[in-house]
This record gives C-alpha cells, structure tokens and sequence, in this order.
C-alpha cells in the first residue's frame, strides 16, 4: 500500500488532474466531502488530505510514502525527505514585498520587520545577506503588515500578482521560483521502491510528453 498526502488547497486540483492522467480514480477526492482519507480504484494506493504545511511531517516520518507540496513549505520545514520530481504546476516565486519607496534592506538606524507565513525561509535569506531582522509570524494575509505598520516589508508568495497591486505594494527583492514538488519518504524509497518508481516514473513521462 502506497499512501499519498496530497495539500488541500491551491494544489490538489491540479495534483488529482496529473494522477488521474496516470490511471489513478481520483473521482472521489473530488467532491466536497469532508473525509480525510480516500481509497481508489486501486487497492494499493490511498490519499491523505492534509494541510499543506503538514505535507512534510507525514512524509518524514513513513505516515505518508509520497507526498505533494509546495516548494515553499519544502524549504520552510526543511526536513529530510528526497525531492523527486519537479510536477510544474503551482508556479509562483517567493518574494520580499513591500511600499514602492521603502528599500527592504540596509535600513541602518532600527531593525527592519518582517511580516510571513515563512520565518524559516526569511532568517536564511536575510542571513544569508548578512542582515539581522526581527520576523513577526503571521499565518495568512501578510500584506497588511507594511499596511497597518506592523511590519516593514513582508516575506511571501506571489503568484498573479494581484494581491500586492490591489493593495499598493510591489516585489522589493526575488528570492526564489517555487512550484509543486513530489518527496518521498526516504525508507520507503528503499522498501516500495518498484510502486513508487510506477507512479514516478508515470507522472515523469507525463510530464515530458506535454
Ligand atoms: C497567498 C499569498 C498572497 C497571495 C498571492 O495567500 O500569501 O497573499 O496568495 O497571490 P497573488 O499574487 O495571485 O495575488 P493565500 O491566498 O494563500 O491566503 P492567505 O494570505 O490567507 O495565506
């Protein structure tokens, strides 16, 4: 039995799409059920639905055999899973955000503020410039820090666009392009190793067909 924790949200769709083209019913998963685990035509593989930061932790520790998320949650959990395939879809870019005239970094007299969903991510790449910010967590609609002055700049995806032109802020600094991301768990690699290499091995050939 393969397990696949699939995030709810922005991605199952297009997740579900891509294994249904690989022979895997999904039709179940589909609806608006509030079940949280789904058996599929195929006796030897079920869903897990879970939250998308949580991906991580139920590949990690064999709950899940595969899993599919983010780029972005990948690098914020930062736990030991093996990336295997690039799956395209959800494409965005993590990106330091912020007023038109207000610089992100080298602000010298106080320390600048960041707003995110991603305090993992924001300490590495401010780190890496070797700036020291304090990071406020927040867990969703982070552009109000710079607009309510709870923050300086905030540290977030972008995908349209739209949520910073709507409300008067623009990208500051690129930090990385993001898109979904299959991982597996790193004994079940070894040990399921033909089943998970099938499913791989499909989407792979999907992939490169389109
Ligand atoms: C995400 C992200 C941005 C927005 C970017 O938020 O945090 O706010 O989408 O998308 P856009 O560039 O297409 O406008 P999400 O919708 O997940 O909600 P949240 O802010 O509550 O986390």
């Amino acid at each position: 039995m393969i397990t696949i924790a699939l995030a709810k949200g922005r991605l199952a769709d297009h997740a579900l799409d891509l294994l249904e083209k690989i022979g895997i019913d999904c039709k179940q998963l589909r609806g608006k059920s509030r079940k949280l685990i789904f058996t599929t035509n195929n006796d030897s593989i079920r869903f897990i639905m879970v939250k998308p930061s949580d991906v991580p932790a139920y590949v990690e520790y064999g709950t899940a055999d595969i899993g599919i998320a983010g780029k972005d949650t990948l690098l914020e959990e930062a736990r030991p899973l093996y990336e295997m395939l690039d799956l395209k879809f959800g494409a965005c870019r993590l990106a330091v955000a912020g007023f038109a005239n207000r610089k992100a970094s080298g602000i010298t007299n106080t320390q600048t503020r960041v707003a995110t969903k991603y305090p993992n991510i924001t300490r590495n790449y401010f780190a890496s410039k070797g700036e020291n910010v304090e990071i406020i967590k927040l867990n969703g609609s982070v552009e109000l820090g710079p607009l309510t002055g709870l923050s300086d700049v905030i540290v977030d995806i972008v995908e349209s666009g739209r949520t910073l032109v709507e409300n008067g802020l623009v990208v500051l600094e690129e930090i990385c392009p993001i898109s979904a991301r299959l991982v597996v768990n790193q004994v079940s690699l070894k040990t399921k190793h033909n089943e998970i290499k099938r499913i791989i091995n499909g989407l792979k050939d999907l992939l490169e067909g389109e």
